[in-house]
């Protein structure tokens, strides 16, 4: 009888044979830290109530100062979205509508501010790109331009979340979400307040509202006033793999993205929770 062992080539896979439940099994192999894929990418967040909302008077100065930003960074830009998703999500629930339906109603609203930014930007060779060009082919975009544009929410649609009837992953979780997955450089957030306060700066408690220039995700899981991100954001921080911190800025006061692009401290730094292993 012919021996053929030595002719067959075993696959040694150290989770073949394993459940993925059990974490110390899985540890050794899926505790490391992922590489970073785009670790020069700078990740801008601009708010759809906060900049878009407010037409000219608000984009026009946003869109040149990115303008200039460009020589220095490579951005991938992110929308969120503003009033029409509040309409939308108003009908949609009146409709009964489910969660998963709503969120890319929502999501359309952030696309439709990552169009207007993007054609704004055009002249500079920005184009806005969906959601499977930046989970795929960012690198080559961005290798033929200095920016791209694209819709902050993340693509949950039917997979979304029902324990809310109000999508709650949105803009600043998705964004969170695809620049820490591409080990980006940062994530900044673009408001139209100064960063976090202890409560809205804006909301009936204004005059005790303190303004945080530093404060840590996990301090925020506790905190009961409203915040000027997803509250899932928070959730995310916390099991961040490689983002240390997030800019929160006012992007309504000249100067404030430049600065926060070159890592100055001009807003609210939320610190996540990365492990370094
Ligand atoms: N704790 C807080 N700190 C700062 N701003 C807050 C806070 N809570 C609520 N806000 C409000 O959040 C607003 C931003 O709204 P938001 O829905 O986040 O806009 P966008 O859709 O542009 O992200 C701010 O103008 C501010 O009034
Ligand atoms: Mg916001």
């Amino acid at each position: 009888m012919t021996d053929t062992t030595n002719d067959i080539k075993h696959v040694d896979s150290p989770l073949a044979r394993q459940t993925l439940l059990d974490g110390r099994l899985t540890e050794p192999v899926a505790g490391k830290r992922p590489i970073r894929l785009l670790p020069w990418l700078q990740v801008v967040k601009i708010g759809g109530r906060a900049i878009m909302d407010r037409g000219a008077e608000a984009i026009l100065p946003i869109v040149d100062e990115i303008r200039r930003a460009l020589p220095e960074h490579r951005l991938l830009i992110l929308t969120g979205a503003g009033i029409r998703a509040r309409h939308l999500y108003s009908v949609g629930l009146d409709l009964g509508l489910p969660v998963g339906s709503l969120a890319p109603l929502a999501a359309s609203e952030a696309g439709q501010n990552g169009h207007i930014l993007a054609s704004l930007l055009a002249p500079e060779g920005v184009s806005y790109v969906e959601h499977p060009t930046i989970a795929n082919q960012l690198a080559i975009h961005l290798s033929a331009a200095r920016a791209v544009v694209g819709s902050a929410f993340p693509p949950y649609h039917h997979h979304e979340f029902p324990n809310s009837r109000i999508p709650t992953h949105r803009a600043d979780t998705g964004a969170f979400l695809v620049a820490d997955a591409l080990g980006a450089a940062g994530l900044t957030i673009v408001e139209d307040v100064d960063g976090v306060y202890t409560t809205d700066p804006k909301g009936p408690d204004a005059v005790q509202a303190q303004f945080l220039p530093e404060v840590k995700a996990s301090d925020l899981i506790a905190h009961n006033s409203t915040l000027p991100f997803d509250r899932a954001l928070v959730d995310v921080m916390g099991t961040a793999r490689h983002l240390e911190h997030v800019q929160v800025i006012n992007g309504l006061v000249p100067g404030r993205l430049t600065a926060a692009l070159r890592s100055e401290h001009v807003g609210t730094i939320v610190h996540t929770g990365v492990r370094h292993t």
